[in-house]
């Protein structure tokens, strides 16, 4: 019987502005569209790998507000897990501004994890039970670093495999290396890391040499559309992206690609068709607009592998 996946992380309500140029402080800007959907990274990880067929469990904190009913909705309609989602009626729950260039299409967000951060480490040990019974246990750096260093220090103690993505990149991130099986940083959050360079394959190595002597079994560096590179005491690849239509929105591209390689490892799978997998996830939700709505369904991942088979 094929073990769940736990995914600590936070809710955030996306509010997606498309716009011809940033505001530069003191200036307001009029958008040409806005649209709305449930977002945070733990919450794109978690609905990505439910919708990719995993029994996904999110351990986190909402608000009882609209931006909190948002993301039970969210949840339920994914088939994701809330045994361990606690509510907190004194906070308001996490919201994102993301802010999309309307040519390049590039962005730059601001995200306020909100209520999350309101999570204990003693709401975190209550979910020990569910932690031991993982597959893997995913998570991010939306939360409070101590928040994920105690989960990830949890997991470790019972024997459960553990993904860091070290997203967004935040000081003091590298001190939770040692806690990691797995560390998915794309080339920003490697070069934050480790103060090395990550622009071409031979950069990504070295970079990946870093995180692995600093305590990480394995770095995987996602490399936008260079794919991914892996590298462990025993591994050395570089996967290719997947060419899966048009580029319109790679928000969410890491949420896509950690979700994959969470649920491929539920199955069973290596590391490396693990992280194949990934790319093929993360391939199909840059070609759709927003985060948590562009997740793949199962055989969409499927028939996009049969192609590149
Ligand atoms: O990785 C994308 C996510 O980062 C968005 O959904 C936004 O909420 C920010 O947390
Ligand atoms: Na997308």
């Amino acid at each position: 019987q094929r073990k769940p996946i736990l995914v600590m992380g936070i809710f955030a309500l996306d509010l997606a502005f498309r716009t011809h140029k940033l505001p530069a402080w003191g200036e307001t800007v009029v958008g040409s569209s806005l649209a709305t959907a449930p977002g945070g990274k733990g919450t794109n990880q978690a609905i990505a790998a439910a919708r990719l067929g995993a029994e996904t469990y999110f351990l986190s904190k909402i608000g009882m507000d609209a931006f909190g009913h948002i993301a039970e909705a969210a949840y339920r309609e994914a088939g994701v897990r809330t045994d361990f989602l606690r509510r907190d009626p004194h906070a308001a729950t996490g919201a994102a501004a993301i802010l999309l260039d309307d040519a390049s299409g590039e962005n730059a967000i601001v995200v306020s994890p909100g209520s999350a951060s309101a999570l204990t480490t003693a709401e975190i040990d209550a979910a020990h039970e569910a932690i031991a019974r993982s597959a893997c246990f995913l998570t991010q750096c939306e939360l409070p670093l101590p928040l994920v260093r105690h989960a990830l220090g949890l997991a470790r103690s019972l024997g459960v495999p553990t993904v860091l993505n070290p997203a967004p990149a935040v000081a003091g991130a590298e001190s939770l290396l040692p806690l990691c099986d797995f560390v998915t940083p794309n080339e920003h959050e490697a070069q934050a890391l480790t103060g090395l360079p990550v622009s071409t394959l031979a950069e990504a190595e070295a970079a990946a040499d870093v995180l692995l002597a600093r305590g990480a079994r394995h770095a995987i560096l996602t490399l936008g559309a260079r794919g991914a590179y892996v590298k462990s005491a025993t591994l050395k690849q570089h996967i290719p992206a997947f060419d899966a239509g048009p580029v319109v929105d790679t928000t969410g591209a890491g949420d896509a690609f950690n979700a994959g390689f969470a649920a491929a490892l539920a199955e069973g799978m290596g590391v490396i068709r693990a992280a194949r997998f990934g790319c093929a996830v993360a391939g199909i939700a840059v070609t759709r607009p927003g985060t948590s709505p562009s997740m793949p369904r199962r055989h969409e991942v499927e028939a996009l592998l049969a192609r590149h088979a």
